[in-house]
């Protein structure tokens, strides 16, 4: 396989992960339900939003590079409680991560300008991540690290 081939093979799974996200979101977004539904349904939707964004611009770039885009999404994680949601929503977006960081491991190499390009969408990636760590206390202050990490622990 070209360099090239299996740059665009990662940027498809990479798609694939913004379209289970754009589909999960949206799922979640009308199943959320109790005192906290309004404010968790708008931010399910803005997931669901950004999702979309991202992966119309990952279809472009692959386009652009000769490629195929796929319409086939990755997992999708049902949930039925608002919390099951948020865990399915960090499960989601450390998968997403994990893709385009894959991803970006050949792109400089495979083509320049696009490695410069995905830096962008990697920072928002991580900012996702950041945030539903906060939001599922995989992480807290007084932790100083992860729940599932024993060593190191601040405090
Ligand atoms: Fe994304």
């Amino acid at each position: 396989m070209s360099d090239l081939n299996a740059f665009l093979e990662r940027l498809n799974t990479v798609l694939s992960w913004e379209l289970a996200g754009t589909i999960q979101y949206l799922h979640h977004s009308t199943m959320v339900t109790g005192p906290w539904r309004e404010p968790m349904m708008k931010f399910f939707q803005e997931g669901s939003e950004e999702a979309r964004e991202h992966a119309q611009a990952v279809a472009n770039k692959i386009v652009a590079l000769g490629g195929i885009p796929t319409v086939e999404p990755a997992t999708i994680r049902p949930a039925a409680s608002m919390e099951a949601m948020l865990e399915a929503a960090l499960q989601l977006e450390k998968d997403a991560l994990a893709g385009w960081l894959h991803a970006y491991e050949l792109a400089e190499h495979s083509n320049p300008g696009t490695a410069f390009w995905m830096e962008e969408f990697i920072a928002h990636e991580q900012e996702h991540v950041d945030h539903l760590m906060k939001l599922t206390k995989e992480v807290s202050p007084s932790m100083g690290a992860s729940k599932d990490t024993e060593s190191e622990q601040v405090g």
